[in-house]
């Protein structure tokens, strides 16, 4: 049980739905809060979901605060794409918008001279860690009712509908869905058992692969970053928006995994994220054209530490910001355009180009004789010679040894 002498104002992120509804009382009645104030924050979610966010602090007395982070979210999402970033096959899209919703709830708290936050996550998933982390470096004190009371969703439901608690949408339907700009994520009920094989109807963004005559997209990247599509120049915002139709109807970018969350515990977990798979494809197509052999090699272990941290919603890490340095010098040169073929649940690059391109025709090209000015086929056959040269000589002296260890058992038996 939470202490009971808490005083003043709690900031809540809220959304409208059951969680978060029947912590604004708890609040008041488990927790001893003097007011509870609820902040919406705006990372591209369904105009549905404010409505309802509005209406229920309304039939609340709630005062309801909306934040528009949109911008920012997107911001992150463009450092996601410099990252090459996804985790377990899934591009962050609710882990990256973590960090972002958190801070803009702090904001209002500190303005509106709060004492408190609280969510309304459970103890079981990944968001609690992400909020915390951000919170926790603040003085308010942080509360989590929905853990720290041990509620579950049929006590909520009873409980709300005991106090009469503005609950029509109640348990938000058969799944679990979170929306943003970069993914929609949908689990529970039936996707809980990981042999379930969903219909359509779990999907929203995305139409069945297949459904759509093929189609290609040219997308420019400047430094790293995608800038505009088909010659048209765009916010990161639009670009998002715009690639989640234009590929959302080729089926591009479902996921369906099992995820390991932070906690240990793995969980299926399926996603829609037809932009995110446009731009990290296109990305990498482009790196693979400027970066060195080595940098590309090198780089991979540093996305995946992003994207790890990224996933544990550590964006605020020192380590963070040291991986954020090296991706920044290598993505100096990633400027230039994709053209990427939309078909049948794909993104794929198909043709790329760059200013900036590590690559002479001259020297790769089979027709030609004289690879550059002053090298020829021929100086290769020194290095052909060497290839492989330990290799060879390893395997030649386990072979002898072996060779030796036989004779010396057929000797000791004679
Ligand atoms: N497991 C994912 C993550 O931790 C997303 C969970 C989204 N929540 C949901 N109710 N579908 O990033």
């Amino acid at each position: 049980m939470p202490a009971n002498d808490h005083s003043g104002t709690v900031a809540l992120a809220f959304s409208g739905g059951l969680d978060t509804t029947v912590c604004v009382p708890l609040l008041q009645e488990e927790y001893g809060y003097d007011d509870v104030i609820g902040v919406t924050v705006d990372v591209g979610q369904p105009a549905e979901e404010f409505d309802e966010a509005e209406e229920t602090a309304e039939a609340l007395g709630l005062d309801h605060y909306v934040v528009d982070a949109k911008a920012e979210f997107a911001d992150l999402c463009m450092d996601a794409v410099k990252a090459n970033a996804t985790y377990q096959g899934y591009p962050l899209g609710t882990a990256l918008a973590r960090p972002v919703i958190a801070s803009a709830i702090l904001e209002v708290a500190e303005e509106q001279g709060c004492s408190a936050l609280a969510h309304g996550c459970t103890g079981k998933g990944n968001d609690q860690l992400r909020f915390e982390t951000v919170w926790r470096d603040s003085d308010l004190n942080v509360h989590a009712p929905v853990r720290e009371l041990g509620l579950t969703r049929e006590w909520e439901q009873e409980y709300a509908d005991e106090k009469g608690l503005p609950v029509e949408g109640g348990d938000g339907g058969r799944f679990s869905i979170d929306t943003n700009l970069w993914s929609r994520s949908v689990e529970g009920s039936e996707l809980e058992d990981p042999a379930y094989v969903p219909g359509e109807e779990i999907y929203d963004w995305t139409q069945e692969p297949g459904s759509a005559e093929p189609e290609l997209l040219e997308l420019t990247f400047e430094e790293g970053v995608p800038v505009a599509i088909d010659g048209e120049e765009m916010t990161p915002v639009e670009i998002i928006d715009h690639l989640n139709d234009v590929a959302g109807a080729h089926g591009v970018g479902r996921t369906d995994t099992m995820e390991d969350r932070m906690l240990g515990l793995k969980v299926r977990e399926n996603y829609e994220h037809p932009a995110a798979s446009v731009l990290l494809n296109a990305h990498e197509a482009l790196e693979g054209l400027v970066l060195t052999k080595e940098e590309r090699s090198f780089k991979t272990s540093i996305d995946q530490e992003w994207a790890e941290k990224g996933y544990q919603g550590l964006v605020k890490a020192p380590l963070f910001r040291a991986l954020e340095g090296f991706i920044d010098e290598t993505q100096t040169r990633v400027t230039g355009t994709v053209t990427v073929k939309l078909q049948g649940g794909q993104a794929r690059p198909v043709g790329r180009e760059s200013e900036y391109a590590c690559y002479a025709e001259g020297q790769a090209s089979f027709n030609t004789e004289a690879v550059t000015d002053d090298i020829e086929q021929a100086d290769a056959t020194g290095v052909a010679k060497y290839h492989g040269f330990q290799e060879r000589l390893a395997n030649k002296v386990s072979e002898a040894a072996e060779d030796a260890a036989a004779e010396k058992t057929i000797t000791d038996y004679e």
